[in-house]
């Protein structure tokens, strides 16, 4: 196939899906809001090793915005993703217009109820329910047989495995993981927006991660102390303020039993503020390791 297709239409896409299926070709789809960077990348080499022909979407989905001013404030870059995804070779990008994926009037919705609830969707209203919506949409326009998403973003992993058994759609949801900065910092959009100072105390996500890590290994069972470590590592951090700090079920997302006995997500999120002399904005970042994994 020569170059990269860039479709904007639902209909053409799920046309060129029928036409790949037809010739027996298999399609892995990796969907994104864009500013693309190696974590995304990260995703599109997987989706080359499992399928024919790789296919990344870029949508910056306002339903999963619970802050306006968030989503106007989303970093835009359609040319540079196209330029990164050409060069990944990536086959199509779907883009679709927001009145596409949402007519005047769409009312409908699709909600994983519990696992959308702790976490991540505590405190962003409504995130979830736009993270699934989207993606299901997405599925229904690609008819991918793979799509692939980021461990870093673990629960939205877990919901959209659930999703897909539950609704029974017929895709295979893989897992890819995390992708690092040299320091060891997950690879985020966000990360630039840091303060210099800001940016060097975000490390103590890592460092946390690595000392509870370090815990278990060295026999460590005990759910308080543990999480009592890793909130100590990131009180170092003058710049820091704890959203959540919690062990869950990596499936469920019950909260752990107050002595580790099995897999145990450890899952962060940390706000930032601006460097003292003003520099950088406030930035959460959200990071996780599971302990005691196979
Ligand atoms: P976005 O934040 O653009 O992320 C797209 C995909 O890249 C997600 O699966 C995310 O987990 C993955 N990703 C981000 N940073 C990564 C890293 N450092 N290493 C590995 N993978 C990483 O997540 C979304 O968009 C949206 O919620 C979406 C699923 C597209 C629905 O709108």
């Amino acid at each position: 196939m020569s170059g990269m297709q860039i479709i904007r239409s639902r209909g053409e896409l799920q046309a060129l899906a029928d036409a790949e299926r037809g010739a027996g070709r298999r399609i892995a789809l990796v969907p994104t809001m864009g500013a693309i960077h190696t974590g995304h990348l990260a995703l599109v080499e997987e989706a080359r090793r499992r399928a024919d022909r790789v296919w990344v979407s870029i949508f910056v989905n306002p339903t999963q915005f619970d802050d306006p001013a968030d989503y106007d404030g989303y970093p835009r870059s359609f040319e540079g993703d196209l330029r990164a995804c050409r060069e990944a070779g990536v086959d199509v990008v779907y883009a679709p217009r927001p009145e596409e994926l949402y007519p005047p009037g769409a009312q409908t919705w699709v909600e994983v109820s519990e696992l959308s609830k702790p976490l991540c969707g505590a405190a962003r209203e409504g995130h979830f329910r736009g993270v699934t919506t989207v993606v299901s949409k997405l599925l229904l326009a690609a008819k991918p047989h793979v799509a692939v998403f980021g461990e870093k973003d673990f629960q939205q992993l877990a919901l959209i495995r659930r999703m897909a058994r539950d609704l029974g759609f017929d895709v295979e949801i893989v897992g890819a993981p995390t992708v690092r900065e040299a320091d060891g910092l997950a690879r985020s959009s966000r990360n630039l927006r840091l303060g210099p100072q800001a940016r060097k105390q975000a490390l103590a996500l890592v460092r946390a991660l690595d000392g509870a890590g370090q815990a278990v290994a060295a026999g460590e069972r005990d759910t308080v102390k543990l999480l009592a470590g890793v909130r100590g590592e990131i009180a170092k951090a003058s710049l820091a303020e704890i959203d959540y700090a919690e062990l869950r079920d990596p499936e469920s997302l019950e909260p752990s039993p107050a002595t580790l006995a099995g897999p145990a997500l450890l899952a962060l999120a940390v706000r930032f503020s601006p460097d003292p002399d003003g520099r950088g904005a406030e930035v959460r970042l959200i990071d996780n390791r599971v302990l005691l994994g196979l």
